[in-house]
């Protein structure tokens, strides 16, 4: 998704907004930008594709000036271009904005302004901003108070940076529906859509708040509200480390975060088991509230609607409280219905996907208390749901979701145990089980993570295949759905996910000799069921790859490869069954010669429905 930095002080901008950018690469694009500003004039450079395309472009000469902006953008209203691309500027070339998120009235404003005597040259929506900004300076004493009248007249979504060749001495930073930060430093002051962009250089950061507008001096920043008043904020310090957020060796952050994934267990465990119970208060979450829930509401998007799968069958089968899930852009416009009595869950890894973030305002609006599973402190969902439940997995750079998947179903099975023992549902014998067994999963983990060069072996022998089946029963289906897109965006290979009992419904017309069907076999309550469908998949000449405990005696010849994992309870299962999917889709990625850092069209966190 777009990236936006922003930067003024006593060093030369363009090589600051460069770096800042290349920390943002992550959250895919395709197209990047910067302006800077000098003696009194802005000077414009962009380029369509990747960053380095810029950089090329650059050598030929670069924007100078010590206050700047820039952007990576992914597109959404016209093609990835050169003259699509941001920062875009108005008329006269005054105003410089860079955009994220998405301008609803834009046609509306386009045509007012196009009769006012404005042209365009770019197909996006975000240039409507500068023009408009550009013409509200006509009416109003200065910078503020221009942008404010300008704010006002925009529907939609924004993050942005804004650059005024009359008012050298600021940068504007506005925020409504996109996040938005900005970092203070001795050295000049930051403006970014993402804190890693400015962890280099500072980890004291203004977290804007929805509607806030900061002017941002080389060394001071003021922040306003909507209508423009001066509004007091506190610094935000970030206490996670620029290592953090690179690849310390690794060859792809993808591959760092699944081998991260017994840390981010043990941080997100750790904190919230004490003296053999589970710890919920930070969430504020007591018992006599757990007691009360009646029902209970899951909603996400892409990985973490698969988190919210495997979170639904551990809420029903432990607490027996009716659960239901949804994927958040059906959720939002299918009018669900919701009683106050309902516990509405959220989970996001970014805590900024807009269709999330609308259907926890519907459950809101509808009198839900909302609880958040999110990644990132100070998210907008972290600070609009009512509780909030962090997963501690640290920051996921890579755009295929692996530590952060892993932690929000640890969240889950934290919040069903509960929610059962409170409910009286579970015996303190089984509590204490089921505690000491997640205790055990860090480890079980890293016994995965010790020896993958099985999970290399079948991505060696299986990568050139078109199409992959995943089956599996119960809480293996769940499972099989995440292992599937994990596959599938990352490395271009068609896949899809089957309850293995409905395979012989039509997609087995598919099977043919040489298909390849993963089978997650985990759930003894149905193994021999599962074993059944395998014959069938066998009998019409599919190779298996099959995922398993490493005690299962598996019937001779059931399977050409087996990836096998510590034996745990089978509720806990899917927490260690996707770790060797996760590496067999890696691997696939790799040797068909993709980057699965940046898998095509996709992006980190998308900011747009
Ligand atoms: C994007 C990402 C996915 C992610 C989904 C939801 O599509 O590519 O990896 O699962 O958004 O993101 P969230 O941040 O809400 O978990």
């Amino acid at each position: 998704m777009c990236g936006i930095v922003g930067y003024i002080g006593p060093k030369e901008a363009v090589p600051v907004l460069l770096s800042g950018l290349s920390r943002l690469e992550y959250r895919g694009y395709d197209s990047a930008g910067v302006a800077a500003l000098s003696g009194g004039r802005i000077q414009v450079a962009k380029a369509r594709g990747k960053l380095s395309n810029l950089v090329e472009k650059l050598k030929g000469g670069a924007p100078k000036g010590s206050a700047g902006i820039g952007h990576t953008r992914w597109a959404t209203h016209g093609e990835p271009s050169d003259i699509n691309a941001h920062p875009h500027t108005g008329a006269s070339g005054r105003v410089a904005v860079a955009h994220n998120g998405i301008i609803e009235n834009y046609l509306q404003l386009k045509e007012e302004l196009g009769k006012a005597g404005y042209a365009f040259i770019s197909q996006t929506d975000t240039e409507v901003i500068p023009h408009l900004i550009e013409e509200c300076l006509k009416a109003e004493a200065g910078l503020l108070p221009a942008v404010v009248r300008a704010l006002s007249k925009l529907r939609g979504s924004y993050g942005l940076a804004i650059l005024d060749a009359q008012t050298p001495n600021c940068l504007v930073a506005a925020r409504r529906g996109s996040p938005l930060i900005v970092g203070v430093s001795a050295e000049g002051n930051y403006i970014a859509s993402d804190i890693p962009a400015v962890l280099p250089y500072t980890r004291e950061v203004y977290l804007l708040d929805e509607g806030e507008i900061a002017l941002v001096f080389e060394d001071r920043v003021e922040i306003h509200s909507a209508e423009g008043k001066r509004v007091e904020k506190e610094l935000y310090t970030v206490t996670w480390s620029v290592d953090a957020a690179e690849r310390g060796g690794y060859s792809h952050f993808m591959l760092k975060e699944i081998f991260e994934q017994p840390k981010a267990l043990r941080d997100t465990l750790v904190p919230r088991v004490r003296r053999g119970s589970i710890d919920l208060s930070e969430a504020a979450l007591s018992d006599e509230d757990l007691k009360g829930v009646s029902r209970v509401v899951l909603v996400a998007c892409g990985t973490a609607s698969h988190a919210c799968l495997v979170g639904k069958a551990a809420i029903e089968k432990l607490a027996r409280v009716p659960v239901e899930w949804d994927i958040a852009s059906e959720f939002r416009y299918r009018d669900p219905i919701l009683s106050p009595d309902d516990l509405c869950i959220v989970v996001s890894q970014s805590g900024e996907t807009a269709d999330t973030i609308a259907a926890m305002r519907l459950a809101r609006e509808r009198g839900c208390k909302v609880l958040a599973v999110t990644n990132v402190v100070g998210s907008t969902i972290a600070r609009e749901a009512d509780r909030v439940l962090y997963t501690w997995a640290g920051p996921e750079i890579g755009v295929a979701s692996t530590k952060a998947y892993l932690t929000q179903l640890l969240c889950l099975y934290l919040l069903a145990i509960q929610l059962a023992f409170d409910k009286g549902l579970v015996s303190e014998e089984d509590y204490a089980l089921y505690l000491r067994e997640l205790e055990t999963l860090p480890d079980k983990a890293e016994t995965i993570l010790s020896s993958t060069e099985p999970m290399r072996r079948a991505a060696e022998l299986f990568h050139a295949q078109k199409d992959i089946f995943f089956i599996g029963r119960g809480l293996d289906y769940a499972a099989a759905m995440e292992a599937s897109l994990k596959l599938k965006e990352i490395s271009y290979i068609h896949s899809e996910a089957m309850a293995a009992g409905e395979l012989k419904h039509g997609t087995i017309a598919l099977i043919e000799p040489g298909s390849l069907v993963v089978a997650l076999s985990t759930q003894g309550l149905v193994a021999d069921k599962l074993e059944s469908n395998i014959q069938e998949v066998r009998a019409r000449g599919a190779q298996l790859l099959c995922v398993t405990y490493g005690d299962t005696d598996l019937r001779e010849k059931l399977a050409d490869q087996v990836l096998r994992i510590p034996r745990t309870v089978d509720l806990f299962a899917p927490l260690l069954s996707i770790i060797p999917l996760q590496l067999f889709a890696y691997h696939c990625a790799v040797l068909r010669g993709y980057d699965p850092d940046k898998p095509r069209n996709l992006a980190k966190s998308v900011t747009v429905e």
